[in-house]
């Protein structure tokens, strides 16, 4: 008998069809981990908030050695399965306080805002110190951030973004943006999740719905810049991803050991 592989958790669901489309940001990523030492063996990337692999295994794919670090294990076991012959290992551990056994990592990939998801200042600076401590001398951190987003409230009468849907066993799982708001330290993004089931005969249940809601901290590149400087790296300048039709552009801020 062979059996159907399980149906992924909700929070995988939720995390591939809210993030895993995004591709703009990936030739950069490519482009850095491919810089180190032209020639010689491939780099070893560590990248922190992995969740379940858009960027990790992309990198791996193109032979690079990849260890994926992030705080749910949910994702890192998706990620896991995803990752088969890949040079690719999970670690799921708090960005603000892991301690691997290497520390010779050439790049540092901090991709989607995660340097915005860790608490502020003081979050962001524990962060910083444990990077600097895992990549080898001149090794490089570069953290994707976003410093403006356009408010709106589509629960108002205001348009909003395009709702995303994923179909996964006949469960039909969607997830729209309807409030972004900024206030002096931090950016809010609301959505309306809803999962509806499969229908039974002529029976159509009602869409189960929930709020969910993720806060980034406010942050400059300058800012991190500085912060960086704090923590022992040095400031080696800014990139830029462009914005897409559905995606804001982002910053990528760089610093070496
Ligand atoms: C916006 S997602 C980015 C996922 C992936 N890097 C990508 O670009 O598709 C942010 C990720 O950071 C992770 N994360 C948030 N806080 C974290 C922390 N304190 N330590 C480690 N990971 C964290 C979340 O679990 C989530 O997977």
């Amino acid at each position: 008998m062979v059996l159907a592989p399980p149906r992924p958790a909700r929070e995988v669901i939720w995390h591939d069809l809210e993030c895993g489309a995004y591709r703009a940001d990936l030739p950069l990523w490519r482009e850095l981990a491919a810089a180190v030492q032209p020639g010689s063996p491939p780099a070893s990337i560590l990248e922190v908030g992995a969740g379940t692999g858009r960027v990790a295994l992309d990198l791996a794919r193109r032979g690079h050695r990849v260890t994926a670090l992030d705080l749910q294990p949910a994702l890192l076991g998706a990620l896991g399965e995803r990752a088969v012959a890949s040079p690719l290992e999970t670690v799921c551990a708090d960005a603000r306080i892991f301690a691997l056994t290497r520390r010779d990592y050439a790049v540092c990939l901090a991709p989607m805002q995660t340097i915005q998801l860790l608490g502020g200042p003081t979050g962001r600076a524990a962060f910083l110190d444990r990077a600097r401590a895992h990549l080898r001398p001149g090794g490089l951190l570069a953290c994707a951030i976003v410093t403006e987003l356009e408010v709106f409230d589509a629960t108002a009468e205001e348009d909003g973004p395009l709702s995303e849907t994923v179909r996964v066993e006949g469960t039909t799982y969607v997830s729209r943006a309807v409030r972004v708001s900024v206030d002096r330290c931090r950016i809010r993004i609301e959505r309306e999740r809803s999962v509806l089931a499969p229908k039974h005969g002529a029976q159509t249940a009602d869409p189960l719905r929930e709020h969910d809601i993720v806060e980034l901290d406010r942050l400059t590149a300058s800012g991190l810049l500085r912060e960086g400087r704090d923590a022992g790296l040095s400031p080696d300048g800014t990139r830029s991803i462009p914005a897409t039709e559905d995606h804001v552009g982002s910053v990528v801020v760089m610093l070496r050991a």
